[in-house]
């Protein structure tokens, strides 16, 4: 039978990515953007599943601005937890399950090994604590798959306004053609970069499987920031005047956590595929520019 599909955020890197792995799977799929809906009006995510009646609600959109949510605490609860609210509530409503994306900041850091989905959570800022109130109205009204991801990168951050990583240092090292002046990178944190277009594919696997819970979809590669910039531009064949840098130089509104590398135990045991290594979807993201 046809599965149908709500897939709020599609517009995102990830958002792009579900939209095209459930269309590929012959999934009905209905997508909202920010332009159809604004997910801050907990009536309009209510009537966009009733109409709907899907059998799956996945939700891509988050506000992400890890910094400006210091400000803002409001601003990014209202977008990471309320509207995870309404949606939760409206999933149990219509029978629909659930699918919520998180992230490796609601961790804190301190255990330096990868983290697994039992690990202890301790989230360090607005986002972070943000982004756990929203795990946990995803779980609070029916059994939802939660995703947590780290570092996306994926073709649709070329179009986003917020971009990724990737994006980020090919402008900086744009810039540095007309500075001159070094591109400093903190080399004192350390992620696991994941592409957009696996994340989807697992979430879709994850989905066919009937798992529910909470999962890592993380790419388990551990890399600094400097040595993820040094890889992007050896990728790129770019000369950048580059220098490891800590976070003390880049005193940030947000604390962020130092090792925030996740293992996707739960996905291995079901024995899924693992992300293929970060330098060849680097290279692969760079050609398709
Ligand atoms: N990107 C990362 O490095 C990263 C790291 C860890 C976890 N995650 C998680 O992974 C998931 C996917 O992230 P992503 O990289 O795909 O993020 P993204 O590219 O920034 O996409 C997020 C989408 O949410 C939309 N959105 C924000 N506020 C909205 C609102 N009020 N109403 C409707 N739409 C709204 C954004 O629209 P606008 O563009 O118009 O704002 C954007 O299209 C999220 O749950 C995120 O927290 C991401």
């Amino acid at each position: 039978m046809t599965k149908s599909v709500v897939i709020f955020g599609a517009a995102g890197q990830l958002g792009v990515e579900l939209v095209r792995e459930f269309s590929a799977r012959r999934c009905q799929v209905h997508s909202f953007t920010r332009r159809q809906i604004d997910l801050t009006d907990g009536a309009q995510i209510r009537r966009a599943i009733e109409q709907s009646q899907p059998d799956v609600v996945l939700n891509a959109a988050a506000y992400n601005m890890v910094d400006l949510a210091e400000q803002d605490p409001q601003g990014a609860y209202a977008v990471n937890a309320l509207a995870v609210q309404a949606m939760a509530v409206a999933c149990r409503q219509f029978d629909s399950k659930f699918v919520h994306f998180s992230t490796d900041y609601v961790f804190d850091g301190l255990k330096r090994a990868p983290y697994v989905e039992t690990d202890a959570t301790h989230p360090l800022g607005a986002y972070a604590v943000s982004k756990l109130a929203g795990e946990l109205y995803a779980q609070a009204y029916l059994d939802a798959l939660v995703i947590r991801t780290a570092v996306v990168f994926g073709p649709g951050g070329r179009a986003t306004p917020r971009g990724n990583f990737l994006e980020t240092m090919l402008k900086k090292a744009e810039e540095q053609r007309t500075t001159g002046k070094p591109l400093l990178v903190v080399q004192d944190q350390t992620a696991s970069p994941t592409s957009a277009p696996w994340l989807a594919a697992r979430t879709a696997d994850l989905v066919d499987l009937g798992q529910t819970g909470v999962f890592h979809g993380g790419g388990e590669q551990p890399v600094t920031f400097y040595d993820y910039a040094r890889l992007i531009f050896r990728a790129a064949k770019l000369d950048v005047n580059l220098q490891p840098a800590d976070e003390r130089q880049f005193r940030t509104p947000a604390r962020r956590p130092k090792y925030s590398v996740l293992r996707n135990e739960r996905m291995q045991s079901l024995g899924l595929a693992p992300m293929p290594d970060l330098e060849s979807l680097v290279a692969a993201y760079l050609e398709g520019r």
